[in-house]
């Protein structure tokens, strides 16, 4: 479908105290209002909103992006109370991660209401709810007076935005206003819980940890498909998707450090053999030893591979650079699945399709 709109930018400065009222945030939530898409800043990264009770509004979302009808959004709610617009009963489990975690990176899949538009929930039964935590998302959702569906701002398929510059980048003239408040925080989405089963089940690694979830609630399970070397379908749907992916084609290595160095140099000779524009994903610990190598064009580092919520916050934009800078062949290392590591590994094996080498 051909889109053509002037798209508006408002800049709002995160200083909490006047933004609830600030023009800004008034004029976007008429918009929203009105039934357009407008995009905003979360504490994880850019979403891009519609009313969740209307289909037409949630249809231009998903015109904006590109993205596939059967993947479900995310509901975002300003206050508690609008969980009852789109949500059926809150299990006990769901309840208390909601009293530890709210607002936050978590999405609750929870049993939906009738009133929430059926392409927010693209044909399930199931609705997923988060109440961001950002003080401009708060005062937008506010404003609007409705429960907002927002994916991740990007065009379908490619990272998720950390900027209002990435946002702009992806989705000019075809979206009607995006809000910008600067850098986003956390860096990766939501994770997304589902309490409709007990016990919890993981479908998508996030800014919250299993740890931190399990310290509230117990036992929380993994859905099996993101795990190492899965071949199961995921439940939650936007994960079977190519997702993450940089336009140069990415590969991963993890081992033993010297081996990983040893066979990540080999890949990136081949490639320049090849022709292709070289690049590696590096750590603090390893950009100075790639950007020796002749064989490297683009050295970027995501920051100390011992600082996982620095890489969280960098992963995105960084990947986004690697396209920037129009890199053809791109070799990164691993990292710990430990807590926000597991969101981050799940983020970069999407990013590589999949393409990754153990020595
Ligand atoms: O941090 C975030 O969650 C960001 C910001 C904007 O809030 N949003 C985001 O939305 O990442 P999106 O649409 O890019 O990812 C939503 C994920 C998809 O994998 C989708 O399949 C899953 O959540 N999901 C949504 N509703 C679901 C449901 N009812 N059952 C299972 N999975 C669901
Ligand atoms: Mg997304």
């Amino acid at each position: 479908m051909e889109i053509n709109l002037v798209t508006k930018v408002w800049s709002v400065d995160n200083d909490v105290e006047n933004i609830p009222s600030c023009t800004q945030i008034v004029d976007a939530a008429r918009l929203l209002r009105a039934g357009e898409a407008v995009a905003f800043p979360t504490e994880t990264v850019y979403g891009l909103g519609a009313n969740a009770l209307s289909d037409a509004a949630v249809e231009k979302i998903f015109a904006a992006k590109g993205r596939p009808s059967d993947n479900p959004l995310i509901v975002h709610v300003g206050e508690r109370e609008q969980l009852s617009t789109v949500a059926g009963t809150v299990p006990e489990k769901g309840q208390k991660l909601m009293d530890a975690f709210w607002p936050g990176p978590l999405t609750i899949i929870l049993p939906k209401n009738d009133q929430v538009a059926s392409l927010v929930t693209a044909g399930l039964d199931s609705v997923g709810v988060r109440m961001p935590d950002h003080p401009i998302a708060l005062a937008l959702i506010k404003e609007a007076g409705v429960p907002i569906a927002a994916p991740s701002a990007n065009r379908s398929g490619r990272p998720s935005p950390t900027t209002a510059a990435h946002v702009f980048a992806d989705l000019d003239g075809r979206v009607a206003g995006i809000v910008d408040g600067g850098a986003t925080g956390v860096g990766v989405e939501s994770t997304v819980v589902d309490v409709t089963v007990d016990p919890p089940v993981i479908l998508r690694p996030g800014g919250i940890t299993r740890e931190q979830m399990e310290r509230v609630i117990g036992p929380v399970e993994l859905d099996p498909s993101f795990q190492v070397g899965a071949v199961e379908t995921p439940r939650a749907p936007g994960m079977k998707y190519t997702h993450y992916a940089p336009e140069g084609e990415m590969w991963l290595v993890t081992g033993d450090e010297a081996q990983v160095r040893a066979k990540m140099a080999e890949l990136l000779a081949e490639a320049k053999r090849h022709g292709q524009k070289t690049g590696v994903l590096a750590t603090e610990e390893s950009a100075a030893y790639w950007q020796e190598q002749a064989a490297v064009d683009v050295v970027l580092s995501v920051g100390s591979r011992h600082d996982l919520e620095k890489v969280a916050q960098q992963l995105y934009a960084v990947l986004r650079e690697f396209d920037h800078q129009r890199v053809q062949f791109i070799v990164g290392e691993t990292f710990s699945r430990e807590g926000l590591g597991m969101a981050v590994m799940n983020r970069l094996e999407k990013a590589a399709g999949g393409r990754i080498l153990s020595v």
